[in-house]
């Protein structure tokens, strides 16, 4: 066997094995082996094994110093493109102002939309290249970003320009999502609006490509169930993937509306009962949680140890956004899910790598394993268990893509 490259000097490989969520395990295990190597040829994992049993020849090498490699982490929900700030949400929440008041009251999301209307496109570029640099060096080699800050359908479309150009332009793979987050103010206008979301907005994301899946914020002061069904039936018939954001600070039947659908994931679940915990048991749509809004807006954290004990696949994502999340590594989401949804190291990893990406219907990233993309992360520590433990200090020295370095 000749390779175009050969990590060696790896203290621990640590990679998820087994069949994914679709096929009935929620959880994988994972697969440590001590003293290892990953041979890459083509941009591919070749083979990877104990290093003193690589036989093979090797264009080049490169030696890591007795560290911990792990597969590249997968952000799977994230709202990396925004304009303007929310500083002064930040300042009237800790006075004691809820989220949702601020939203009812024409701030919130409503500002940020109000921002982001009136950048243009370059500028909503150039504001969100950074942050998504940012989300890479935290290790995040698959990273899925939303739309949802336009609102009106032209602004929406502008949004998801926006992230074809930083998918053209970064070396992270991205996934994009339109975002149907909130609706008109007018209780009058919903249901137009909602009949140009099915029949102008989605077939024209789905004719140019613009999207791989579609989302709705069901929640009080968002979309009701029924008004969601109808957007996510639109896009099931246009060939797009379907999710929600949902039980964040409600239970208005979001949940049971994605199971019924078959949806990819449900997000958030801060307000998840234990008759749902049950009900997440039995299906292939992976909750996500997303701890990065529960430490910004003091919410409950979702029931991280319960769903993993009654079966569920379990994701975890930054959620980066200006308003609940303002969390730009996806290393600390991990970490933070730790601490307060009650996962273990193992199950934190596996949330971050293989179940992130079922989120996202992937099944060819979050693993290092032969066939599958080189992308993994070499770590400070020799430990992989560094990834879940460091707070506040980035934990991943390399990021490699393809079999190439592409952050230091
Ligand atoms: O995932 N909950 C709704 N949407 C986003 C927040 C958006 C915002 O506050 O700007 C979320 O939490
Ligand atoms: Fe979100």
């Amino acid at each position: 066997m000749k390779a175009d490259l050969l990590i060696r000097g790896i203290s621990q490989l640590v990679t998820a094995e087994g069949p994914g969520p679709k096929h009935g395990h929620a959880m994988r295990d994972l697969r440590v082996t001590v003293d290892a190597a990953v041979a890459v040829s083509d941009g591919r994992i070749l083979w990877t094994g104990l290093e003193k049993a690589w036989s093979g020849g090797a264009a080049a090498t490169v030696h890591v110093g007795h560290r911990a490699v792990i597969p590249g982490l997968v952000d799977p929900h994230t709202h990396a493109v925004w304009a303007g700030d929310r500083l002064a949400d930040f300042d009237a929440r800790i006075s004691g102002v809820p989220y949702e008041k601020i939203l009812a009251a024409g701030g919130g999301i409503w500002s940020t939309i109000r921002a982001t209307a009136a950048a243009s496109k370059d500028e909503l570029l150039a504001l969100a290249r950074p942050r998504i640099e940012a989300l890479l060096r935290s290790g995040a080699t698959v990273i899925e970003v939303k739309s949802g800050y336009g609102f009106a359908s032209d602004k929406e479309l502008a949004m998801l320009e926006v992230i074809r150009c930083l998918s053209d332009t970064t070396c992270a793979r991205i996934i994009p999502t339109l975002l149907i987050h909130v609706p008109p103010k007018s209780a009058s206008d919903r249901a137009a609006y909602v009949s140009d979301v099915c029949q102008t907005l989605i077939p024209e994301v789905a004719r140019r490509k613009l999207a791989v899946a579609v989302d709705v914020f069901v929640e009080k002061e968002a979309w009701s169930a029924a008004e969601a069904e109808k957007i996510l039936a639109s896009a099931r018939e246009h060939g797009l993937a379907v999710k929600l954001h949902t039980e964040q600070f409600n239970r208005v039947g979001g949940l049971e509306l994605g199971l019924r659908i078959g949806a990819l994931s449900v997000d958030h679940l801060e307000a998840c009962s234990p008759e749902q915990v049950t009900r997440m048991s039995d299906t292939s749509t992976v909750a996500t949680l997303l701890p990065g809004v529960s430490l910004h807006l003091g919410l409950p954290p979702a029931p991280g140890r319960a769903l993993i004990d009654a079966g569920a696949a379990v994701a975890v994502g930054t959620d980066l956004n200006p308003g609940s999340s303002p969390l730009f590594s996806a290393a600390a989401a991990l970490a933070l899910a730790v601490r307060l949804n009650g996962l273990t190291a193992r199950e934190a990893l596996t949330a971050g790598t293989v179940n992130a990406a079922a989120a996202l219907g992937l099944s060819d990233a979050g693993r290092i394993e032969t066939g599958l993309p080189a992308d993994f992360l070499v770590l400070h520590d020799s430990d992989w268990r560094d990834l879940l433990y460091t707070l506040g200090n980035n934990p991943v020295r390399e990021v490699w893509i393809r079999g190439e370095k592409v952050a230091a």
